[in-house]
Protein backbone atom coordinates (compact mmCIF):
# COMPACT_ATOMS: atom_id res chain seq x y z
CA UNK A 1 0.00 0.00 0.00
CA UNK A 2 1.14 3.38 -0.80
CA UNK A 3 -0.21 7.03 1.03
CA UNK A 4 0.08 10.06 -1.01
CA UNK A 5 -0.81 13.23 1.32
CA UNK A 6 -1.71 15.90 -1.20
CA UNK A 7 -2.34 19.55 0.47
CA UNK A 8 -5.82 19.78 -0.08
CA UNK A 9 -9.04 18.03 -1.35
CA UNK A 10 -8.68 19.73 -5.19
CA UNK A 11 -4.74 18.30 -5.41
CA UNK A 12 -5.56 15.05 -4.47
CA UNK A 13 -8.79 14.45 -6.54
CA UNK A 14 -6.46 16.18 -9.52
CA UNK A 15 -4.19 13.04 -8.72
CA UNK A 16 -6.12 10.46 -8.89
CA UNK A 17 -8.37 12.20 -12.21
CA UNK A 18 -4.04 12.84 -13.23
CA UNK A 19 -3.55 8.71 -12.90
CA UNK A 20 -6.74 7.19 -14.20
CA UNK A 21 -6.06 9.29 -17.39
CA UNK A 22 -2.97 7.35 -17.67
CA UNK A 23 -3.97 3.54 -17.08
CA UNK A 24 -6.47 4.91 -20.28
CA UNK A 25 -3.95 6.15 -22.76
CA UNK A 26 -2.29 2.98 -21.66
CA UNK A 27 -5.00 0.84 -22.08
CA UNK A 28 -8.30 2.58 -24.04
CA UNK A 29 -10.25 -0.82 -23.60
CA UNK A 30 -9.49 -0.85 -19.77
CA UNK A 31 -12.08 -2.26 -17.38
CA UNK A 32 -12.74 0.53 -14.39
CA UNK A 33 -14.36 -0.03 -11.43
CA UNK A 34 -16.31 3.48 -10.47
CA UNK A 35 -17.20 4.40 -7.28
CA UNK A 36 -20.03 6.89 -6.11
CA UNK A 37 -20.22 10.12 -3.59
CA UNK A 38 -19.30 13.46 -2.93
CA UNK A 39 -15.21 12.73 -2.66
CA UNK A 40 -15.44 11.12 -6.84
CA UNK A 41 -17.56 14.16 -7.84
CA UNK A 42 -14.13 16.23 -8.49
CA UNK A 43 -12.55 13.26 -9.91
CA UNK A 44 -15.20 12.88 -12.35
CA UNK A 45 -15.28 16.21 -13.09
CA UNK A 46 -11.83 16.62 -14.00
CA UNK A 47 -12.11 13.15 -16.34
CA UNK A 48 -14.89 15.22 -18.50
CA UNK A 49 -12.47 18.30 -18.53
CA UNK A 50 -9.56 15.56 -19.56
CA UNK A 51 -11.96 14.69 -22.30
CA UNK A 52 -13.29 17.71 -23.72
CA UNK A 53 -10.03 19.35 -23.44
CA UNK A 54 -7.38 16.72 -24.31
CA UNK A 55 -9.62 14.53 -25.84
CA UNK A 56 -9.35 11.60 -23.25
CA UNK A 57 -11.08 8.56 -25.21
CA UNK A 58 -13.63 6.20 -23.35
CA UNK A 59 -14.64 5.05 -26.09
CA UNK A 60 -13.26 1.48 -26.14
CA UNK A 61 -13.61 1.44 -21.91
CA UNK A 62 -15.79 -0.96 -19.93
CA UNK A 63 -16.69 0.13 -16.07
CA UNK A 64 -18.31 -1.65 -13.41
CA UNK A 65 -19.44 -0.08 -10.55
CA UNK A 66 -19.79 -0.79 -6.53
CA UNK A 67 -23.03 -0.90 -5.79
CA UNK A 68 -26.39 0.60 -6.33
CA UNK A 69 -29.09 1.25 -3.62
CA UNK A 70 -31.80 -1.67 -3.75
CA UNK A 71 -35.71 -0.32 -4.79
CA UNK A 72 -34.65 2.86 -6.58
CA UNK A 73 -34.89 3.17 -10.61
CA UNK A 74 -32.09 4.50 -13.12
CA UNK A 75 -34.13 7.27 -13.42
CA UNK A 76 -34.19 8.28 -9.61
CA UNK A 77 -32.10 11.00 -9.51
CA UNK A 78 -31.11 9.50 -5.95
CA UNK A 79 -30.02 6.54 -7.49
CA UNK A 80 -26.33 5.69 -8.70
CA UNK A 81 -26.92 4.99 -11.86
CA UNK A 82 -28.43 8.25 -12.15
CA UNK A 83 -25.57 9.75 -10.70
CA UNK A 84 -23.06 7.76 -12.63
CA UNK A 85 -24.73 9.24 -16.28
CA UNK A 86 -24.76 12.76 -14.77
CA UNK A 87 -21.65 12.97 -13.21
CA UNK A 88 -19.50 11.47 -16.29
CA UNK A 89 -20.99 8.93 -18.78
CA UNK A 90 -22.89 12.12 -19.86
CA UNK A 91 -20.08 14.54 -20.06
CA UNK A 92 -17.54 11.47 -22.06
CA UNK A 93 -17.32 9.31 -24.96
CA UNK A 94 -18.04 6.32 -23.36
CA UNK A 95 -20.37 3.69 -24.62
CA UNK A 96 -23.54 3.25 -22.57
CA UNK A 97 -23.81 -0.21 -23.28
CA UNK A 98 -20.42 -0.75 -21.93
CA UNK A 99 -21.34 0.70 -18.23
CA UNK A 100 -22.51 -1.42 -15.38
CA UNK A 101 -23.87 -1.14 -12.34
CA UNK A 102 -26.49 -3.59 -10.30
CA UNK A 103 -29.80 -3.40 -11.01
CA UNK A 104 -31.30 -1.79 -7.92
CA UNK A 105 -34.86 -2.81 -9.18
CA UNK A 106 -34.11 -6.69 -10.31
CA UNK A 107 -36.93 -8.48 -8.59
CA UNK A 108 -34.23 -11.82 -7.83
CA UNK A 109 -31.39 -9.68 -6.46
CA UNK A 110 -29.03 -12.74 -5.14
CA UNK A 111 -29.53 -13.41 -9.14
CA UNK A 112 -28.62 -10.04 -10.37
CA UNK A 113 -25.76 -10.39 -7.97
CA UNK A 114 -24.25 -13.55 -9.51
CA UNK A 115 -24.93 -12.10 -12.91
CA UNK A 116 -23.09 -9.18 -11.80
CA UNK A 117 -20.10 -10.90 -11.13
CA UNK A 118 -20.00 -12.91 -14.59
CA UNK A 119 -20.44 -10.11 -16.01
CA UNK A 120 -17.03 -8.94 -14.66
CA UNK A 121 -15.56 -12.17 -14.67
CA UNK A 122 -16.41 -12.04 -18.47
CA UNK A 123 -14.86 -8.57 -19.13
CA UNK A 124 -11.63 -10.39 -17.73
CA UNK A 125 -11.80 -8.51 -14.26
CA UNK A 126 -11.26 -5.05 -12.83
CA UNK A 127 -7.57 -3.22 -13.87
CA UNK A 128 -8.25 -0.55 -11.91
CA UNK A 129 -10.80 -0.07 -9.07
CA UNK A 130 -11.38 3.19 -7.70
CA UNK A 131 -13.04 3.50 -3.96
CA UNK A 132 -13.95 5.55 -1.55
CA UNK A 133 -14.37 4.78 2.43
CA UNK A 134 -17.37 5.72 4.09
CA UNK A 135 -16.96 6.76 7.68
CA UNK A 136 -18.74 3.51 9.16
CA UNK A 137 -15.08 2.15 7.19
CA UNK A 138 -17.27 0.61 4.30
CA UNK A 139 -15.55 0.01 0.71
CA UNK A 140 -18.59 -0.05 -1.55
CA UNK A 141 -21.81 -0.75 0.64
CA UNK A 142 -19.72 -3.47 2.54
CA UNK A 143 -20.71 -2.83 6.07
CA UNK A 144 -18.80 -3.50 9.27
CA UNK A 145 -18.15 -7.58 9.79
CA UNK A 146 -18.41 -8.15 6.00
CA UNK A 147 -16.58 -11.46 5.34
CA UNK A 148 -12.91 -10.44 3.38
CA UNK A 149 -14.26 -13.41 0.53
CA UNK A 150 -17.48 -11.52 0.38
CA UNK A 151 -19.16 -11.54 -3.38
CA UNK A 152 -21.00 -9.30 -4.82
CA UNK A 153 -24.97 -9.36 -3.00
CA UNK A 154 -27.42 -7.54 -1.09
CA UNK A 155 -26.64 -6.31 2.39
CA UNK A 156 -28.96 -4.17 4.84
CA UNK A 157 -27.25 -0.68 5.20
CA UNK A 158 -26.04 0.46 8.86
CA UNK A 159 -27.41 3.37 10.47
CA UNK A 160 -24.60 5.28 10.25
CA UNK A 161 -24.19 5.26 6.40
CA UNK A 162 -28.02 5.47 6.50
CA UNK A 163 -27.42 9.06 8.35
CA UNK A 164 -23.76 9.32 6.29
CA UNK A 165 -25.99 9.30 3.04
CA UNK A 166 -28.93 11.32 4.27
CA UNK A 167 -27.89 14.64 2.57
CA UNK A 168 -28.23 13.34 -0.47
CA UNK A 169 -32.16 12.37 0.01
CA UNK A 170 -32.50 15.78 1.12
CA UNK A 171 -31.83 14.78 4.91
CA UNK A 172 -34.81 12.37 5.55
CA UNK A 173 -32.93 9.32 6.72
CA UNK A 174 -35.86 7.54 6.10
CA UNK A 175 -35.20 8.38 2.73
CA UNK A 176 -32.21 6.01 2.38
CA UNK A 177 -33.09 2.66 1.15
CA UNK A 178 -32.47 0.07 3.98
CA UNK A 179 -30.46 -2.33 1.11
CA UNK A 180 -28.20 -2.14 -1.86
CA UNK A 181 -26.25 -4.71 -3.67
CA UNK A 182 -22.29 -4.31 -3.54
CA UNK A 183 -19.43 -5.66 -4.82
CA UNK A 184 -17.79 -7.76 -2.19
CA UNK A 185 -14.36 -7.55 0.03
CA UNK A 186 -13.13 -10.33 -2.00
CA UNK A 187 -14.79 -9.09 -5.60
CA UNK A 188 -12.75 -5.82 -4.93
CA UNK A 189 -9.90 -7.32 -3.18
CA UNK A 190 -9.54 -9.39 -7.11
CA UNK A 191 -9.05 -6.14 -9.24
CA UNK A 192 -6.01 -5.62 -10.33
CA UNK A 193 -5.41 -2.30 -9.00
CA UNK A 194 -7.07 -0.05 -6.48
CA UNK A 195 -6.98 3.73 -6.07
CA UNK A 196 -8.29 4.73 -3.08
CA UNK A 197 -9.48 8.68 -2.25
CA UNK A 198 -10.17 9.72 1.18
CA UNK A 199 -10.57 13.36 1.32
CA UNK A 200 -12.07 15.86 4.42
CA UNK A 201 -11.39 15.66 8.61
CA UNK A 202 -14.62 13.65 8.72
CA UNK A 203 -12.86 10.70 7.08
CA UNK A 204 -9.36 10.68 9.72
CA UNK A 205 -9.90 8.75 12.13
CA UNK A 206 -11.41 5.91 9.84
CA UNK A 207 -8.71 6.52 7.28
CA UNK A 208 -6.23 5.56 10.11
CA UNK A 209 -7.82 2.63 11.18
CA UNK A 210 -8.36 1.42 7.90
CA UNK A 211 -4.16 1.73 6.66
CA UNK A 212 -2.43 1.61 10.72
CA UNK A 213 -4.78 -0.37 12.56
CA UNK A 214 -5.73 -4.00 12.62
CA UNK A 215 -6.86 -6.11 9.69
CA UNK A 216 -9.91 -6.84 10.75
CA UNK A 217 -13.82 -7.44 9.02
CA UNK A 218 -14.80 -4.98 12.23
CA UNK A 219 -13.09 -1.98 9.15
CA UNK A 220 -14.00 -3.56 5.58
CA UNK A 221 -11.18 -1.04 4.36
CA UNK A 222 -8.77 -2.93 6.02
CA UNK A 223 -9.14 -5.11 3.73
CA UNK A 224 -7.25 -3.04 1.82
CA UNK A 225 -3.74 -3.93 3.53
CA UNK A 226 -4.19 -7.42 1.89
CA UNK A 227 -3.77 -5.47 -1.65
CA UNK A 228 -0.39 -5.60 -3.66
CA UNK A 229 -1.51 -2.57 -5.49
CA UNK A 230 -3.08 -0.11 -3.73
CA UNK A 231 -2.80 3.60 -3.72
CA UNK A 232 -4.57 5.81 -1.30
CA UNK A 233 -4.87 9.51 -1.88
CA UNK A 234 -5.54 11.59 0.98
CA UNK A 235 -5.62 14.92 1.66
CA UNK A 236 -3.95 16.29 4.94
CA UNK A 237 -7.50 17.08 6.50
CA UNK A 238 -7.77 12.90 6.52
CA UNK A 239 -4.28 12.62 6.83
CA UNK A 240 -4.45 14.21 10.42
CA UNK A 241 -4.45 11.25 12.02
CA UNK A 242 -1.72 9.28 10.62
CA UNK A 243 1.28 8.06 12.54
CA UNK A 244 3.06 7.29 9.52
CA UNK A 245 2.75 10.85 7.81
CA UNK A 246 6.48 11.91 7.09
CA UNK A 247 7.36 8.49 6.20
CA UNK A 248 4.35 8.45 3.59
CA UNK A 249 5.79 11.80 2.31
CA UNK A 250 9.01 10.56 1.76
CA UNK A 251 8.12 7.73 -0.07
CA UNK A 252 5.97 10.01 -2.61
CA UNK A 253 8.83 12.55 -2.80
CA UNK A 254 11.52 9.31 -3.47
CA UNK A 255 9.55 7.20 -5.25
CA UNK A 256 10.55 7.16 -9.31
CA UNK A 257 7.02 6.11 -10.02
CA UNK A 258 5.41 8.88 -8.90
CA UNK A 259 7.92 11.49 -10.33
CA UNK A 260 5.65 12.64 -13.00
CA UNK A 261 2.88 13.86 -10.33
CA UNK A 262 4.70 15.80 -7.45
C1 LIG B 1 -21.30 5.66 -0.28
C2 LIG B 1 -20.72 4.68 -1.27
C3 LIG B 1 -19.26 4.40 -0.99
C4 LIG B 1 -18.52 5.71 -0.76
C5 LIG B 1 -19.09 6.42 0.41
C6 LIG B 1 -18.36 7.72 0.76
O1 LIG B 1 -21.73 5.05 0.89
N1 LIG B 1 -21.42 3.44 -1.30
O2 LIG B 1 -18.70 3.69 -2.07
O3 LIG B 1 -17.16 5.45 -0.54
O4 LIG B 1 -20.43 6.72 0.07
O5 LIG B 1 -19.09 8.80 0.37
P1 LIG B 1 -18.62 10.29 0.40
O6 LIG B 1 -17.59 10.43 -0.66
O7 LIG B 1 -19.86 11.05 0.07
O8 LIG B 1 -18.08 10.55 1.75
Amino acid sequence: MEIIIQPDRERASDLAARLIQARLRAKPDIVLGLATGRTMERVYTKLAAMHRRDGLDFRRCRTFNLDEYVGLAASDEHSYRYYMNHHLFDRVDVDIDNTHLPDGMAQDVKAEARGYEALIEQAGGIDLQLLGIGESGHIGFNEPLSAFRSRTRDKALTPTTRRQNAPMFGNRIEDVPERALTMGVGTILDARELLVLVTGSAKAAILAKAVEGPIAALVSASALQLHANCKVVVDEDAAAELKGRDDYVWMFENEPEWAAYR
